[in-house]
């Protein structure tokens, strides 16, 4: 091999480099993407209830039972509760079924009958039956209070629920006013 076609090697080499060094800059040019300012997808975070006091949440949730419970009425829940009578008695004294008996249900503490085994997850809820504590849970019992053995899909219908928590409420001794 004589220096000449060494150099030409050696030629052939940088063309090489040059090409793919100048292919990246043209292709650079060609696929121009503007970096965006701040990298990644904007983001909005609604962050106006995490700013909010707690005060301003409880008014919030307030309003919003007000509402709800302003829909449907006690005749209608007494249709809807056809489907909960399979598992709950309502009647004064009546008994347990798959489901505890609801008589006297609201205002009452979760999982507060005697003698029907709750589950461990209802027992250990510590709350009372609210309105809103039932609005919760009617809208889907399994989500609103995981490991509830109520195997009941729930009542997605603002008004149903308002009318089947507004019957409850009738077959008590003592109603709660609506809010
Ligand atoms: C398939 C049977 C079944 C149906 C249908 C059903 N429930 Fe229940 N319900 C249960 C069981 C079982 C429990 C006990 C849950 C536990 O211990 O986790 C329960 C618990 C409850 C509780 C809590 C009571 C307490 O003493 O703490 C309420 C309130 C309730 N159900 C309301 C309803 C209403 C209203 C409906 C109809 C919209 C309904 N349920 C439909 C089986 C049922």
């Amino acid at each position: 091999m004589d220096s000449f076609e060494i150099n030409k090697i050696i030629a052939a080499i940088l063309m090489v480099a040059l090409l793919v060094v100048g292919l990246g800059k043209l292709s650079e040019t060609i696929f121009y993407v503007k970096k965006p300012e701040i990298p990644g997808y904007g983001i909005q975070v609604e962050n106006a209830s995490i700013d909010s006091s707690n005060e301003e949440a409880a008014i919030e949730e307030k309003i919003d039972i007000v509402a709800l419970m302003s829909m449907g009425d006690i005749a209608t829940g007494e249709k809807i509760f056809k489907k909960c009578a399979a598992c709950h008695s309502i009647i004064k004294g009546g008994e347990n079924k798959i489901g505890p008996a609801l008589y006297n249900v609201v205002g009452r503490k979760v999982g507060g009958i005697e003698d029907y085994k709750y589950s461990k997850a209802l027992i250990e809820y510590n709350k009372e039956w609210t309105f809103e504590e039932l609005n919760g849970f009617l809208t889907k019992p399994a989500g609103y209070i995981k490991g509830t053995k109520m195997s009941y899909a729930g009542l997605k219908n603002e008004e149903d629920r308002a009318s089947v928590i507004k019957y409850l409420n009738q077959n008590s001794d003592a109603p709660i006013p609506l809010p």
